[in-house]
């Protein structure tokens, strides 16, 4: 993405002209992004095992997950759904892990068939999965009380949060795996989302590190995502480097105490693909009153929730005249909720009728999480791969 003559453009082809071809409201990703993302996250780490399983909640585009495919990442998938989409992309069941709370019966029954590997959530998800596959392999998905998270919603860690077997109830997994003779040979955390702390990280690392003496079976550690992303102008990106340093120190340790060289996974989702995507809408209404201007968009929170379900800061700028006269505005959405707000009073080139807006940072749990609140459909999605949409 860059700026010519003032407009905002995706490599030669400009918002608007994208805007023109396929309609508004459209999410554009750009998959040089994507390959630049994944390489900092993994390029600097050391450790001969690692392993990185895409969080496929974060986008399912298909494009999107071969690209994930060609850079040699597996995929974590959270549902029946997804398995699909990623068998679909030509991942092989080999490459998936599947985690999820609550999950049904029946679904359990289709991961087994599969030969997927799971992250078992809970004691009475042991005890089914026991039932229906005794003498298996099973990793557990542990929550050692450390949460993390940009909101309260996306922490996934400690006494408040839904996720995970709780240490406290470590011994009881033990003994339901004893019971049908299942060998536990994974652990897994995931602490929450948009995370930009590193000392963060490596208090949940150690945590785990050191829960995993209570296993003597392990074939892997699994330290989920949480990768963060600086959405806000302010906000500093995540010093990969210096996380490979402490993360590589921190293994070589591990290694020697526990006394075998484990499979290491991480599970980033946002990290790759937020800053890949930017969703573009149009202008349709601007009105006043004497406290505000509403700039009103043929998009909503049915497109992009992340504001109204989380009060998420979002960039914002007029891709049809990235400087120029600015103003204050309240962007909103077409659908009928208050709560349908992109940003409250932010100062941006002053939008008229008809202009492309840009709201940035949008790859990551935007389409994914659309709905068709309003009946109003969703978005088209266009990569950009080698310059070409
Ligand atoms: N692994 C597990 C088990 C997860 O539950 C998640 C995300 C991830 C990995 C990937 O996390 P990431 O690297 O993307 O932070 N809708 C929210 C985010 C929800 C994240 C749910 N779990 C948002 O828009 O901020």
């Amino acid at each position: 993405m860059e700026v010519k003559n003032n407009k905002l453009y995706f490599n030669n082809i400009s918002a608007e002209n994208l805007a023109k071809k396929y309609g508004t409201p459209l999410y554009v990703y750009e998959a040089a992004t994507i390959w630049e993302r994944y390489h900092s996250l993994v390029d600097h780490i050391q450790y001969p095992h690692l392993k990185v399983h895409y969080a496929a909640k974060a986008n399912a585009n298909p494009a999107i997950l071969k690209i994930i495919k060609d850079l040699g990442g597996g995929i974590e998938a959270v549902s029946r759904g997804k398995i699909e989409l990623a068998l679909k992309a030509g991942f092989k069941p080999s490459q998936i892990i599947y985690t999820c709370n609550g999950a049904e019966v029946d679904e359990l029954k289709y991961i087994i068939k599969k030969g997927i590997r799971i992250n078992i959530d809970s004691l009475d998800q042991l005890e089914t999965w026991g039932k229906l596959n005794p003498n298996s392999n099973v990793s557990l998905r542990l929550n050692l009380d450390i949460g993390a998270g940009s909101h309260i919603y996306i922490t996934t860690g400690g006494q408040k949060s839904k996720f995970g077997i709780h240490i406290s109830n470590i011994k009881d997994a033990k003994k339901i795996a004893q019971k049908y003779n299942l060998t536990i040979i994974g652990i897994h955390q995931h602490i929450g989302s948009d995370v930009l702390n590193p000392q963060v990280f490596m208090k949940a690392i150690k945590a785990l590190m050191k829960v995993s003496q209570h296993f003597g079976d392990l074939e892997s550690i699994n330290f989920g995502g949480g990768f963060g992303v600086p959405y806000k102008p302010e906000q500093k990106p995540l010093d990969t480097k210096k996380f490979a340093q402490f993360f590589d120190k921190a293994l070589n340790k591990f290694v020697k105490e526990y006394g075998k060289e484990l499979d290491v996974l991480i599970e980033p989702g946002r990290y790759l693909v937020a800053e890949s995507g930017t969703l573009l809408t149009t202008v349709t209404d601007i009105k006043s009153n004497p406290s505000r201007t509403f700039v009103s968009t043929n998009t909503g929170m049915n497109h992009l929730i992340r504001q109204a379900m989380y009060f998420a800061y979002q960039k914002i700028s007029n891709a049809s005249k990235v400087k120029g006269t600015k103003k204050k505005v309240t962007v909103v959405g077409n659908i009928c909720e208050s709560a349908d707000m992109f940003a409250e009073d932010r100062t941006i080139t002053s939008p008229k009728k008809g202009d492309i807006l840009a709201i940035h940072d949008s790859g990551a749990y935007g389409y994914t999480m659309s709905s068709f609140y309003n009946a109003r459909v969703r978005p088209a999605e266009v990569l950009i791969d080698k310059g070409q949409p």
